[in-house]
């Protein structure tokens, strides 16, 4: 019996085969879950993430575009989802956007705007993508975001993208409480836990800089002498997405190669 068998999926931030998203999805429909799709709204973004998409068996019916920007957009995004697929069981948020002006830009001199427009896009996202998918839940619900160190230790080229990693992380065990529902009998008990993945190239962290030196750096320091892969991140999300973490919520679990608590 798959682990995920009967289970539905939605997957935010496919943009090609490096997005740690298409590492999660693989894993995802590997163990049996029905996979749906949200990706930015933008033609060259809707065709990568199509290409990738195409590559499953069975071929997920539901690939829309959402920018979690705009609460319209969540909206419209989870009403259609309802439409196609009634119910869920399991949301991956895996998404992360800072602006080129504060990129490579110490934290104090980083704009207003792009400070709110890092948090907004990074952060407060899964606030908004939660609230639309509560009532399609499913008992036993998963939730996952995708962290990173810099949530809580310095970096220096991180900066803005730590402060939005932190409020996540945050974000992740506000929800978990939330959602999961304490002593209210009619709780659906959804989980919601984040996973903070090792420096992996892809666009994103290409965009954020110094990929290649961390990589390097994780090998040199972490415990398996390594960095970790999309796939190392896509197994964890299948347990965390399973009935085997039905205890688990509110969590950061670290997929870093056991880097993290080296102090020298
Ligand atoms: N790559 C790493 O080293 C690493 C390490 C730890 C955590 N993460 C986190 O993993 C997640 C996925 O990043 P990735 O490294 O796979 O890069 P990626 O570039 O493949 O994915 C980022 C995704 O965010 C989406 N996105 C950005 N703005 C959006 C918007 N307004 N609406 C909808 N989608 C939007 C992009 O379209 C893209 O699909 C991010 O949260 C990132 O911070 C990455």
């Amino acid at each position: 019996m798959s682990l995920l068998a009967g289970k539905k999926a939605l997957v935010t931030g496919v943009i090609n085969d490096l997005s740690i998203a298409w590492g999660i999805a693989k894993n995802l429909a590997h163990h049996g879950a029905t996979l749906g799709f949200a990706y930015q709204p933008n033609p060259k973004i809707e065709r990568r993430c199509r290409a990738c998409v195409e590559q499953l068996t069975p071929r997920p019916v539901f690939v829309e575009p959402c920018d979690v920007a705009r609460d319209d957009e969540v909206k419209r995004l989870m009403a259609h989802w309802k439409e196609v697929h009634q119910d869920l069981d399991i949301l991956v948020h895996s998404i992360a956007f800072a602006p080129a002006t504060a990129l490579g830009v110490p934290l104090i001199k980083t704009a207003r705007a792009d400070f709110l427009t890092a948090v907004d896009i990074s952060a407060y996202s899964l606030i908004a993508l939660c609230r639309e998918a509560e009532p399609l839940f499913r008992p036993g619900g998963s939730v996952m975001a995708l962290s990173y160190h810099g949530a809580v230790a310095y970096y220096p080229h991180y900066n803005v993208m730590g402060v939005a990693k932190a409020a996540l992380e945050c974000i992740v065990r506000y929800l978990a409480a939330e959602l999961g529902g304490g002593r209210r009998p009619d709780a659906r008990r959804v989980r919601v836990n984040a996973i903070s993945a090792g420096p992996i190239p892809t666009l994103a962290s290409k965009a954020v800089g110094d990929i290649d030196r961390m990589v390097e750096h994780y090998g040199e320091k972490s415990c398996l002498g390594r960095t970790v892969d999309q796939n190392e991140v896509g197994r964890t999300a299948v347990f965390l997405a399973s009935d085997l973490a039905s205890g688990v919520t509110g969590e950061t679990i670290f997929v870093d190669a056991g880097y993290h608590f080296i102090g020298w």
